[in-house]
């Protein structure tokens, strides 16, 4: 080794079954703001996957009967050391996915609480008592009724969240008493790596989690290994739904894409509140979330007061260097996403489309864009933009905004800015989306509480007690002879 070798930092280890290993093969990372090399990782070979998987077989047992104290014990830390470095993880978090520091905080801090949630879950998590002798052949008989895992878990994290989309996988596994193989987006492993070391940093057992950065041909030959029973993937749809096919006695949870809605109602009071909500979450993280607002439906009463407002807003969000703490829209994931987002504005402009903000691109950064008027069958309308776009349709009254929201494959979460509780009641039973946010944007997610689709936009709930159910199954046990 010569000298200057000496100084190159070593790859990041992989996690295989509880122990950093390092491999010939490794991967660059690469900031998205300016394409600087921030770090390199480790790829597994074979054997290292191979005995990932055999670990969280033989695992699989032990750690289910390992007591909810220790479970949560683990979780606890992993919460807590992620509290104490969170200003270090936050840099990790915009260096590797260029979303700006501000938004990395948040997602530190949601990590945080989505693990000690994970925690408390792990310390409730116990079973029913049913009596049976309410039918004439269940006298004297009890149901104890368990849920158990399903067998271990591969979970399949994508780039926009690297820390807590993670966190939304490994957490309730780890409640459950599942042993996890993750495989991050290769684009932002440093995260997943991170929680890798932090959670082999505690009691659990060996095996009980392995943090793989692998490409499309082993990550396909891990959804069809019979070993791994569950998979949770969240990413785009086409990929998600082609892991169902090719799993279909698998328990496959899908948290796939969106091209969220937020209706401004007529009733609404505080115009400059919503234009405030919806310029932000249209632009958060570049618009790199599922439930990013992408398309603004406006009742025709109150339109001409709000549109200049969203205007106002979106014009005044500052686009730049990531790092920066006052930039609020940095880059997309790399150039060629901005490309494409770029040119499917065009594309709706050359269909009849507006254009009142935006529609450029430098590099890998697009500004934010607002179009009015865009052709309903528009890509900007239709499909997931996932970028910093947002489409307004004005309309005439709240029937025709729910049918617009409708009209879509996708069916995640949609924002309803109306103080109606009529409208609200009706909002819930009428739109076919995962989660209906009244009075604020779809964007709104608290991470425990119960997160994912309808339609194209998957199947399965994270938040944590819905993953938990995601991961297991009930076992019964009957009691007889019982003086009930
Ligand atoms: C997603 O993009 O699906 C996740 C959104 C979030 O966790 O806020």
């Amino acid at each position: 080794m010569n000298a200057s070798e000496e100084h190159l930092p070593t790859p990041r280890p992989a996690w295989i079954a509880g122990r950093a290993e390092q491999s010939a093969q490794t991967l660059p990372v690469n900031h998205p703001y300016d394409g600087d090399e921030v770090a390199t990782v480790c790829v597994p070979n074979a054997d290292q996957v191979e005995r990932a998987v055999t670990a969280a077989v033989e695992v699989a047992h032990e750690l289910r009967t390992t007591p909810a104290h220790v479970r949560a014990a683990a979780l606890d830390h992993v919460s807590r050391s992620l509290a104490e470095r969170a200003d270090e993880v936050a840099e990790m978090i915009t260096a590797e996915n260029g979303k700006p520091l501000r938004w990395a905080t948040v997602e530190v801090s949601r990590a945080v609480s989505t693990f000690r949630f994970a925690a408390e879950e792990a310390r409730r998590f116990s079973g029913e008592l049913q009596r049976l002798d309410t039918d004439p052949n269940g006298v004297g008989r009890m149901a104890v009724t368990r849920r158990v895992p399903r067998g271990p878990v591969l979970g399949i994290a994508p780039f926009n969240f690297p820390l807590n989309l993670v966190a939304h996988k490994v957490a309730p596994a780890v409640a459950v008493g599942a042993p996890i193989i993750v495989k991050p987006a290769p684009r932002t492993p440093l995260s997943a790596l991170l929680l890798g070391e932090l959670f082999a940093e505690t009691d659990l057992p060996a095996g009980a989690i392995s943090v793989l950065v692998l490409g499309n041909e082993e990550t396909a030959a891990l959804v069809g290994d019979p070993r791994l029973p569950i998979v949770s993937f969240t990413g785009s749809g086409p990929v998600g739904w082609s892991l169902m096919d090719a799993a279909p006695r698998k328990q496959v949870v899908l948290e796939l894409g969106g091209n969220g809605a937020a209706v401004v109602c007529a009733d609404w009071p505080d115009l400059d509140f919503a234009a405030s909500r919806i310029a932000t979450f249209g632009n958060y993280q570049a618009g790199q979330s599922c439930i990013a607002v992408q398309r603004v439906i406006v009742e025709r009463a109150v339109a001409d007061e709000f549109v200049p407002k969203l205007l106002d807003k979106v014009g005044a969000l500052r686009t730049g260097d990531p790092h920066d703490p006052d930039v609020e829209v940095g880059p997309l994931v790399d150039e060629s996403a901005a490309e494409r987002v770029v040119a499917w504005v065009e594309e709706a402009v050359a269909s009849g489309a507006s254009l009142l903000a935006g529609g450029k691109r430098d590099r890998a950064t697009v500004e934010p864009t607002v179009l009015s008027d865009v052709p309903l069958d528009s890509k900007v309308w239709r499909d997931e933009v996932f970028g910093p776009v947002l489409a307004i349709s004005v309309v005439s009254d709240v029937d025709e905004a729910f049918a617009q929201v409708n009209d879509s494959d996708y069916g995640l979460q949609a924002g309803v800015f109306t103080r109606d509780v009529q409208v609200a009641f009706r909002a819930r039973a009428e739109l076919d989306v995962g989660g209906v946010i009244v009075g604020d944007v779809p964007s709104f997610r608290a991470d425990q509480m119960p997160y994912g689709g309808s339609k194209g936009s998957g199947v399965g709930r994270e938040g944590l007690r819905s993953a938990m159910a995601d991961f297991t199954e009930e076992r019964v046990m009957v009691l007889t002879g019982l003086e009930l």
